[in-house]
């Protein structure tokens, strides 16, 4: 951590804590009033997946991976506000099975009435990230705003017949989920000043840390379907995998690993908006258990920023990714499985 400055970053933000973005049911509306898009066999794929990166063809044996993300700084660290900016969204490509080459810096900021060396931290703390990433750093853009947010356009490369989609989940599959949830409560509790310097490094650290080890881990493995939770929360991205996918899945609540003194902080009523826009947008296709009441429900739509990825891999080799997953130090759990029934639906069990 380098914040040297005394202003509370996250204080800035006039939204809620997540840096959330429209909800898909929002954003579905829009698009449905412009004109279809023309037709192009190159687009592998495009808007209608709700896929986390468009995918664009360019030879039999090459394909461009594009992503863009950013928003506002979710902890008061500006170094590490660019990092997590930076892992989350490089994080798209991995999801697609694609390897990142190149990133733009997206930049809004008061640049009159905020420190400089704030934004020197947010831009190096990106660089650090990309750094390490292998992905370089080709230009950007920057405006002058009252509000700052952060983040980038990311372009990678993969090949046509590799790609990661939300629509291969097959029966039999297992799902694994390479981060723990619980991110927008406690960022929403950084907000509130609800967590102690320990716990916000852990949060941190859950965000900052790049999903390229668990992609380039599951690259030997036959992955039927991937995308990374992020703002639509575990079952929000998970009910974009059943659908993607025309397959039911399985979620196993307590398999699901969940960041400590969550459930506490959101009795507390440190629940993201985005949180509970995420579960009205897809309470109708999850049956939760009886006994599971509305706090640990909205925990698992809890608005995740940099989350880990979710994998749908051949049941029989779930086992052994997993292991190898945690072997290589990511914080991997097998939390559900994929079914043929109810196809689109997700049982929370
Ligand atoms: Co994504
Ligand atoms: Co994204
Ligand atoms: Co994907």
């Amino acid at each position: 951590m380098t914040n040297t400055n005394t202003i509370k970053l996250t204080s800035l933000s006039t939204k809620g804590g997540c840096g959330c973005k429209i909800g898909p049911a929002d954003l579905a509306a829009v698009i449905r009033t412009l004109p279809p898009a023309v037709p192009n066999p190159d687009l592998l794929v495009g808007l209608d997946t709700s896929d986390d990166a468009g995918v664009y063809r360019l030879s039999d044996d090459l394909a461009i991976v594009q992503t863009v993300d950013f928003f506002t700084p979710i902890v008061d660290d500006p170094y590490s506000f660019g990092q997590i900016a930076a892992a989350n969204a490089i994080s798209d490509i991995y999801a697609m099975g694609g390897k990142p080459l190149t990133a733009l810096n997206i930049v809004a900021f008061p640049i009159h009435t905020l420190d400089k060396e704030i934004l020197a931290d947010i831009l190096r703390g990106a660089g650090d990230k990309l750094k390490e990433a292998g992905v370089t750093l080709v230009g950007g853009h920057s405006i002058d705003d009252k509000e700052p947010k952060f983040g980038l356009a990311v372009t990678g490369i993969v090949h046509p017949d590799k790609v990661r989609t939300n629509a291969g989940a097959r029966h039999g599959d297992k799902l694994i989920l390479t981060k723990p949830i619980g991110v927008g409560i406690m960022t929403t509790s950084i907000k509130r000043d609800l967590l102690t310097e320990e716990e916000i490094a852990r949060v941190t650290n859950v965000m900052t840390t790049l999903n390229k080890t668990a992609a380039e881990t599951m690259e030997s493995y036959n992955v039927h379907a991937c995308t990374d939770v992020t703002g639509f929360g575990l079952l929000g991205h998970a009910t974009e995998l059943a659908k993607g996918s025309n397959t039911g899945l399985r979620i196993y609540k307590e398999q699901v690993p969940i960041l400590p003194r969550v459930r506490e902080l959101a009795e507390a009523g440190a629940i993201p908006g985005g949180t509970k826009n995420n579960y009205a947008h897809i309470e109708k296709n999850v049956t939760f258990p009886e006994t599971m009441d509305q706090i640990d429900q909205w925990i698992l739509c809890d608005a995740v920023t940099s989350g880990g990825l979710l994998i749908s891999v051949a049941g029989e080799e779930a086992e052994s990714l997993l292991s190898d997953l945690q072997k290589a130090g990511v914080e991997a759990a097998l939390i559900g499985g994929v079914t043929s029934e109810n196809p689109g639906h997700i049982i929370v069990m």
